[in-house]
């Protein structure tokens, strides 16, 4: 569990880095490093210089905080985040979201990296959740009050109805293929056995990765309005001939990763 004071000690950090004060906050997963040059950057933070925020790995995570407009829009990115995988609790994963809404963040996009299950799904598409489905191990929300808040939290309306639109109409924009569709989270850092995907896309899957939902289970805890988005980076194990690689992952990433910048900077620009 997190201290108050941790979470206000990283919050007044958060506040130090100038006078906006954003609304919207954006999680930059593996395929969405390059929405940070959409930003007019009004101040930056290593993660290592805010007490509480766990530190990246990840080749390509920038590992920092960058408060700044895109157009008109405040917004406030978090460029790269922690993973269970890397061996951080999931306590520790989520402490930046627990510090974004102790900022005053309402509204939170969460993009990742995604293998594609469903069928029609191709490398370079998005995928919208619309739900998703948990195998993680763990729960963030294990033996955490928020002020008297319930953790038995309600997950039937966890995705916003009105974020979504605006990000399908993003995706019009910029011409991304954006399909809707729910992610299964998995510990990793394995890739999956195509038996497993097998399993996974019997249980309801369209996409499997690594991260994302311990992150929306604090957010809708802590009552963020919350998207998730998905690069397909690559068709899930046994789906295409050949092994899966993280330099796969990586290439697929670099080439979408104009279009990514263009979505998201349009999905921003039209905030409300
Ligand atoms: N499986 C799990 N996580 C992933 C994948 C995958 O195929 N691709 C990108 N992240």
């Amino acid at each position: 569990m997190t201290s108050k004071v941790n979470l206000k000690t990283a919050a007044r950090c958060l506040r130090r880095l100038g006078k906006l004060r954003p609304k919207l906050a954006i999680v930059l997963g593996s395929g969405f490093q390059s929405v940070a040059d959409a930003v007019v950057v009004e101040g930056t933070l290593p993660y290592s210089r805010i007490p509480g925020f766990p530190v990246s790995n990840v080749l390509g995570h920038r590992g920092e905080v960058i408060i700044g407009r895109i157009e008109n829009t405040p917004v406030l990115i978090l460029s790269g985040r922690a993973h269970y995988y890397e061996g951080h609790s999931l306590a520790e994963v989520t402490f930046p979201i627990r510090v974004l809404a102790e900022y005053g963040i309402e509204s939170v996009l969460l993009t990742n990296a995604a293998g594609g299950i469903h069928r029609r799904f191709r490398p370079g598409d998005f995928m919208l959740f619309s739900d998703h489905i948990s195998l993680l191990p763990d729960n963030p929300l294990r033996g955490t009050m928020q002020n008297g808040v319930s953790h038995f939290l309600d997950l039937t309306d966890a995705y916003d109805t009105g974020l979504a639109q605006q990000i399908s109409l993003a995706a019009k924009h910029a011409r991304a293929r954006l399909h809707r569709g729910v992610y299964l989270a998995v510990p990793g850092p394995n890739y999956e056995t195509p038996a497993e995907i097998r399993a996974f896309a019997k249980l309801g899957a369209d996409a499997v990765g690594m991260s994302t939902v311990p992150e929306v289970l604090v957010a809708r805890q802590c009552g963020l309005r919350v998207a998730g988005l998905s690069c397909i980076t690559n068709l899930a194990a046994g789906l295409a001939p050949g092994k899966l690689s993280h330099e796969e992952v990586i290439a697929t990433a670099v080439r979408t990763g104009e279009q990514a910048r263009r979505m998201i900077s349009f999905f921003a620009a039209h905030y409300v």
